[in-house]
């Protein structure tokens, strides 16, 4: 007979709230232990309390289940639908109308249209604050100026997509409250935009999503989806070289970014809603249960990678297991981004001086992406 998921493991929980305080307080410690106590009972799911029956896996299987059997993992009414700057386009369309609209985007979000945006790209780059600077608040700036030109070719006013953008780094509730006023100014202004592509023609991402139907806010939710993750990573990337000059070089940048992502993914948990029973290796796991995957816990996990906590992109000479790595997620919906980001970010780590630490507050501090606490104060300076 199969197991019911109230027989799984589970981290401690606290008298009356289960692991909701946690959940909102610690995350990671909370996740950490989860896994802990999943794998010294041999197996690869642990159970949350959260309000709702919640399950998260972190092995390759489940990784490759959940990210491609998208008829049982659903979107719809995942942790997405519950913050208004996530809550539609593509990131919550289900299968079967899924594929079919990642394929009208994806050409926009390939590497040869976004290698035509290239030199746009480093031109809209600001330059790099001479002496000390925090990598975390500089990593900020760039991005938003750097997605200000991939989608806008720099014309949208730079206040607003910054105000637009900002709440989605403050803690929860902060990102989910609805914001119909600042939603309304944004989607005049990229009207606006869309209109003279549709008129004159383009060649920025703005033009790639206009003609499409829903482009509107596939923009809006795109940009949300882009700043912090690409921000974030940016960030952690530079704090990393500074740390270990030997791999700051253009030929070293591409191992020492996916370094990067396997200690600190952005997107450090994805979520699904099960559309369907499923009895997973003999639990059964109810419909309509949250169920979670954790591109954090698989990266770190002891079972898949030697010396899990060292940052050691030499590792990335070899291949890694697959479903091990999932910074960008996986399968149909792999980020749309991805692409964007690792030119955004290699190409400003290539712009870099030589940097030193001088010291901040690195550790991860887990919102709606994964960021470090900050700052990250790094100098361009020479070392003495
Ligand atoms: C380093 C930067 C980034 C990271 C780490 C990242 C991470 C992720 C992850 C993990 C997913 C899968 C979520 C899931 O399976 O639940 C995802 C999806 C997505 N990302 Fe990114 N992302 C980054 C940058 C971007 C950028 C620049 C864009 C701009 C277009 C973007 C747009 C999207 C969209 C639209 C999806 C949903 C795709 C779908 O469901 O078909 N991301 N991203």
């Amino acid at each position: 007979m199969a197991l019911s998921l109230r027989d799984l493991p589970e981290p401690p929980t606290r008298p009356g709230n289960g692991h909701l305080q946690d959940w909102a307080l610690a995350p990671l410690p909370l996740i950490e232990t989860g896994a802990e106590r999943a794998r010294a009972a041999g197996g690869d799911l642990f159970r949350l309390r959260l309000g709702l029956p919640a399950v998260v896996g972190f092995s390759p299987a489940w990784n490759r289940a959940l990210l491609t059997d998208l008829g049982t993992f659903r979107s719809a009414g995942s942790f997405s639908g519950v913050v208004p700057y996530l809550s539609g386009g593509v990131i919550l369309t289900d299968a079967p109308g899924h594929a079919g609209r990642r394929q009208l985007m994806n050409p926009g979000f390939g590497r040869a249209h976004l290698l035509a945006l290239q030199a746009r790209l480093c031109a809209a780059r600001p330059g790099v604050p001479a002496g000390e600077f925090d990598a975390l608040a500089w990593a900020d700036h760039a991005v938003l100026a750097l997605l200000n030109a991939a989608y806008f070719s720099s014309e949208f006013d730079p206040e607003l997509l910054h105000a637009f953008l900002a709440p989605l780094r403050r803690p929860f509730p902060v990102p989910a409250l609805p914001r119909p006023r600042l939603f309304w100014r944004v989607d005049r202004e990229v009207r606006r935009l869309a209109h003279a592509r549709l008129t004159r023609g383009g060649d920025d991402l703005l033009s790639v999503l206009a003609p499409l139907p829903g482009g509107l806010e596939e923009t809006r939710v795109s940009l949300a989806a882009a700043h912090d993750t690409t921000t974030h990573a940016l960030a952690y990337a530079i704090w990393h070289l500074a740390g270990h000059p030997q791999w700051h070089a253009p030929e070293h940048h591409p191992a020492a970014l996916k370094e990067t992502l396997r200690l600190h993914p952005p997107g450090w948990m994805g979520s699904r809603r099960l559309g369907r029973e499923l009895i997973w290796n003999g639990v059964r796991l109810p419909r309509g249960a949250l169920a979670l995957y954790s591109p954090y816990l698989s990266g770190r996990d002891p079972g898949l990678w030697a010396q899990p906590q060292t940052f050691d992109p030499g590792r990335w000479a070899h291949k890694p297991p697959a479903w091990a790595y999932l910074p960008f997620g996986g399968g149909e919906r792999l980020c749309l981004g991805m692409h964007l980001a690792q030119l955004l970010i290699l190409d400003t780590l290539a712009a870099l001086p030589p940097l030193r630490r001088v010291g901040g507050d690195p550790a991860p501090h887990p919102g709606l992406t994964l960021g470090p606490r900050g700052p990250l104060v790094v100098t361009g300076a020479p070392t003495p």
